[in-house]
């Protein structure tokens, strides 16, 4: 496996935004599953690539500008999803991309995306007056992508996204920024998923193969308005890669960083009470 590669960060270095340098530059490390930013010619950038096209298409179709990445339970992989999917976002010249951490239960972005500081983000936005989308967010520029951590607050989860400054800052980010993907919590078992959805165009579900409950996953869709369930990404998919492809890809590499997508699963379910078994390859 290659060595994880470092990457110059500018923007806050300290909890106190207005005093920071705005050229303040860091090396740091990222975390090996992030293909579309360590290897963006690889099959796994690939497959990200195809839900890249999938949301574009529906930013224009259905003008899905803000997007949260969510899954029923713990662990499915939702942080390597969203900055993957950021990730391939931004490689389109002149997009304006936006990854935001709104899981204050286990903000996650900052430590796969290896930068050192989780403050200033969302929470201290919400929270403190001074403090903005603008002057919080963390400029990836190699990446061409814009990161907003998490943040540091004391106050439950609950209450922060309960506020009105949330909606707000939503807009904002809305505003300056031509795609928002947000890293969410686990929808069943906590309810900032609930709250989230007021705020977002749609929610992309993950599903880890081998490990998400199919019984789990009917409840979380359950718990969904379908309108705003934008598709369902397969992640950790160990089937190996097409023959087509293995001339372009790394043989050294046979994780399990690719995923499948499914659009419209939601709505196809409800007509043809078809179950999650039925997925095929897309
Ligand atoms: N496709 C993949 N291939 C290999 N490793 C993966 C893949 N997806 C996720 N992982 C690894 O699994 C672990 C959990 O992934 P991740 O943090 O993205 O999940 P999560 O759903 O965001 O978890 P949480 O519920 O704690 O927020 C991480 O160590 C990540 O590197
Ligand atoms: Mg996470």
């Amino acid at each position: 496996m290659p060595a994880p590669q470092g990457l110059t960060v500018e923007g806050p270095t300290s909890g106190d935004a207005a005093a920071l340098p705005a050229s303040a530059a860091r090396r740091v490390a990222l975390d090996e599953c992030l293909a579309s930013l360590l290897r963006p010619t690889s099959f796994e950038a690939e497959r990200y690539r195809v839900l890249r096209h999938a949301v574009e298409t529906m930013r224009r179709d259905a003008h899905l500008h803000v997007v949260a990445v969510t899954s029923p339970g713990t662990a499915d992989g939702k942080t390597t999803t969203a900055i993957n999917l950021a990730g391939a976002l931004a490689q389109a010249p002149g997009a304006r991309v936006l990854l935001a951490d709104v899981d204050f239960r286990r903000p996650a972005l900052t430590r796969q995306l290896g930068l050192e500081d989780r403050r200033p983000g969302v929470l201290d936005v919400l929270l403190q007056p001074e403090f903005t989308v603008a002057d919080s967010v963390r400029r990836l520029a190699q990446f061409n992508l814009s990161v907003l951590p998490a943040g540091v607050g004391a106050v439950a989860p609950y209450e922060a996204l309960k506020l009105p400054r949330f909606e707000e800052l939503v807009e904002e980010a809305r505003q300056r920024y031509d795609y928002v993907v947000l890293d969410t919590p686990p929808f069943v078992p906590v309810p900032d998923g609930r709250l989230i959805a007021g705020c977002v165009d749609g929610f992309l579900v993950v599903v880890a193969a081998h490990r998400t409950p199919r019984k789990e996953l009917a409840e979380a869709l359950g718990l969904m308005d379908p309108a705003k369930v934008v598709g369902l990404v397969f992640n950790g998919d160990d089937a190996p890669i097409p023959p087509y492809y293995s001339r372009y890809a790394d043989p050294r590499r046979r994780d399990r960083s690719w995923w499948r997508y499914r659009r419209g699963f939601y709505e196809r379910r409800t007509q043809r009470e078809e179950s999650p078994s039925t997925w095929s390859r897309t």
